[in-house]
Parts: structure tokens; sequence; C-alpha cells
């Protein structure tokens, strides 16, 4: 069975990659990825002399790339992981969110749509987030059925790329299933993301940017049970379902920082708290308070619960970017240097990066 894995150069369609290659010997993959900042082939560099792996640098948003990828080779299946994902960089600049995660969702759906045909075993899984269904007060979950509200241009682009997903699949009865994840952590991870951030800070004692008050709550699940779910859903979830996917987890974001400062300070043996480097900036705008996800749905029909505990995978985590730091250090150029600069000005007055 051959996979067309798109963004499989991003944090969690590497991951992804790794997992379905190691766990699925029937299956080859072809990496299809743009290469964007966020894209990184040193992901997946022990998978380059495999022979089930191929990489096609292109573009979802393009149609000559895509369907040249479905001429040259056999597509058994879709999965989609390709999209800009930061919401902070959506603030600054939405535009290409609305061409990366619409307008190429919509091309890789039609130009799959085509060569598909009836096929209806050939099937579209959709990779999305929880972030569509908008913010949660102190209480409450996002089921498969909450409504749709989201609040920045990121998670936005993401609720028109799950509709046009539906509606391919409604209006062309086209396999599709959606999976819908609240925050990831782990490996490979862009250091633009909270944890990894948070990480690179304290090991450089640099301040720490918390948004606000810190009292944000996000639902983090870490990014190898995410594969495990995305693995259960796209060979056994229901043509035209969709599926929530989270990790029970619900912490504030102050909590997560506090928390990094200690397992990084007591792995480098450090004397000094680093808490003390913890600055509380302006807060995002239309920053959603709290997202968390009720499992049921996928725990009851497909067997998928989470089975790396938050301690343990912060521990994991803390560990990787710790034996990592060429990793860090080498993504961490241009590009990542004026987004940094240019979302930390205001933030950080005493900013010395
Ligand atoms: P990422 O930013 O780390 O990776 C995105 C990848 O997509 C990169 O390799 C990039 O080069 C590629 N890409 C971007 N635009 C492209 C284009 N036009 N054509 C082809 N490739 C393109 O993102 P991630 O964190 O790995 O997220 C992957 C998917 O999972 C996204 O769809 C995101 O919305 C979703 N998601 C992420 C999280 C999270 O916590 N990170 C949670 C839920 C859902
Ligand atoms: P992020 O990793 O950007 O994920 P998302 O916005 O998709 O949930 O941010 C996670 C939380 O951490 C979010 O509430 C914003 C907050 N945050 C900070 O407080 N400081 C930071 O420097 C970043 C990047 C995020």
């Amino acid at each position: 069975m051959r996979l067309l894995i798109t963004g499989g150069a991003g944090f969690i369609g590497s991951n992804f990659i790794h997992h379905i290659i190691k766990v699925r010997e029937d299956i080859e993959v072809i990496n299809f990825d743009k290469l964007t900042y966020a894209g990184n082939l040193n992901n997946l560099e022990s998978l380059k002399v495999n022979t089930r792996y191929t990489f096609i640098k292109g573009d979802i948003a393009e149609p000559k790339d895509v369907e040249d990828v479905f001429n040259k080779y056999e597509i058994d299946g879709v999965i989609n992981f390709a999209a800009e994902s930061h919401v902070d960089r959506s603030i600054l600049g939405p535009l290409e969110f609305v061409r990366t995660n619409i307008m190429g969702t919509a091309t890789l759906l039609d130009v799959a749509r085509k060569y598909f045909g009836d096929d209806a075993e050939k099937r579209f899984h959709h990779i999305s987030t929880d972030e569509v269904f908008g913010a949660l007060g102190d209480s409450g979950s996002f089921k498969e059925s909450t409504p749709y509200d989201p609040s920045s241009p990121y998670s936005a682009s993401k609720a028109g790329s799950d509709h046009l997903v539906r509606a391919y699949g409604r209006t062309f009865d086209m396999n599709v299933v959606i999976t819908n994840c609240s925050n990831n952590y782990g490996p490979y991870q862009f250091p633009e993301k909270l944890i990894p951030l948070v990480i690179k800070r304290i090991v450089d004692e640099k301040e720490i940017p918390v948004y606000g008050k810190g009292e944000n709550v996000r639902d983090w699940l870490y990014v190898e049970d995410h594969c495990k779910a995305i693995e259960k859903v796209f060979f056994k979830g229901k043509n035209g379902q969709t599926y929530n996917v989270g990790g029970n987890s619900e912490k504030k974001n102050i909590d997560i920082v506090n928390l990094l400062c200690d397992l990084v300070d007591k792995r480098l043996s450090r004397d000094i708290s680093s808490r003390k480097l913890i600055t509380f900036v302006k807060d995002r705008p239309g920053h959603d308070f709290r997202y968390a996800i009720d499992n049921s749905k996928i725990k009851k029909e497909l067997g998928w619960e989470p089975e790396v505990n938050f301690d343990e995978g912060m521990k994991k985590t803390v560990e990787w970017y710790l034996e990592n730091g060429k990793w860090v250090d080498d993504i961490i150029s241009g590009d990542y240097r004026k987004f940094f600069s240019k979302q930390y000005k205001e933030r950080l007055k005493s900013d010395r990066s």
C-alpha cells in the first residue's frame, strides 16, 4: 500500500512517517512537502536509505505539483498533514494560511478525487485541530458534534479545510475521515511553539515569554500517541466520520513553564531556579482561554486512548531537546530569528536575542 503523506517534513508528519514505516512493513510512503520554514528533512535523515520511503518537494496548493505526484505514483491513500500551523504567524500574516490550508486542501482533494475515481477503498484522511471549536470556559469539552467557532486566522483556515473535506465526501462520494486533535508535544516540534521554545529559552538563560497571566489551558498529547490514533482512524475509522483526539491532560501554560524550568534545571544541575526568567507579556489577540477534548468516541469505536502520561512525556521531551541541541540550533536561522524578533520586540523589551 502506498500512502501520500503531505507535510511529512514537519513535526507531526515526520513522527508519523517514522511510526508507520516501523509498525507496517506493507506500507510505502511518499512524503510530499513544500519545505517551508517548518519543513526539515533532518527529521527523516535515518529513512533516506529506506526503500519504502520517497521524498518529493511540492506545494499542495499548486495543482501541477499535486498532479505530477499522482501521475508518477499509484497512490492508495492520502494523509494530509501539510499546513501553516502556528497561530502567532497567522496573526502576523493570515493570507498564507488561507492559501495553504484552504486552497491547498481543496487542490489536494480535487486531484485525489480525479485519480481515486470511484474506488471506495482509497481514503483521504485530513489532519485537523481542536482549535476549530473555539474557546471553552472553565468547564466542558469538545465533542465531534460541537459547532465550529474558530478565533484565529489559523483555526478559521483549518475549519474551512475541514468543511471542504466533508463536502467532498458528501458531494463526490469520496472516502474521507477527519481527526481533530489537541496540542501535541514531543521530538521534532519547531521551537516557535510553547514547549520547545521554553526549553530553548531556559537553556540559553533568556526571558521566557508567557502570554497574559499564563492561565490559559491546553489539553496536551504526546505526539507518538497522536500517531497511533491516526493509524487507527486511517485503517479502521468509518467513512465520512470525524474523530476527536486528546490527551486527557489539561494544563495551564504557567504550570507547564514552571515544570519545564524545574526539569531542565535538574537535568543541568543548576543551583538557581530558571523560574526567575519567566516574563509575563502582552496577551495574544483573540487568545482562546481553554481547550479540552472528549475522547469517548475514538475510545469506544476504535479502542484508542493515550498511553504516555504527561509527566513521562515531558521528561522524554526535555531529554530529547537537550540531547538534540544541534537540531534546534540548525533551524534557528534567518527566518526564525526574523519572526522571533518581530513577534517579541514589543513583548520582551529587554530581549537580547
Ligand atoms: P508543522 O508546521 O511542524 O509542519 C507543517 C509541514 O507542512 C511542514 O513540513 C511544511 O513544510 C509543510 N507545508 C506547509 N505548507 C505546505 C504546502 N503548501 N505544501 C506542502 N507542504 C507544506 O505542523 P505540525 O505541528 O506538524 O502540524 C501538522 C498538522 O497537524 C497540521 O495540519 C496542523 O494543523 C495539525 N495539528 C497540529 C497540532 C499541534 O499541536 N502541532 C495539533 C492538532 C493538529
Ligand atoms: P502554542 O504552542 O503556540 O500552541 P496553540 O496556540 O496552537 O495552542 O501555544 C500554546 C499556549 O502557550 C497558548 O495558550 C499560547 C501560549 N504561549 C505563551 O504563553 N508564550 C509563548 O511564547 C508561546 C509560543 C505560546
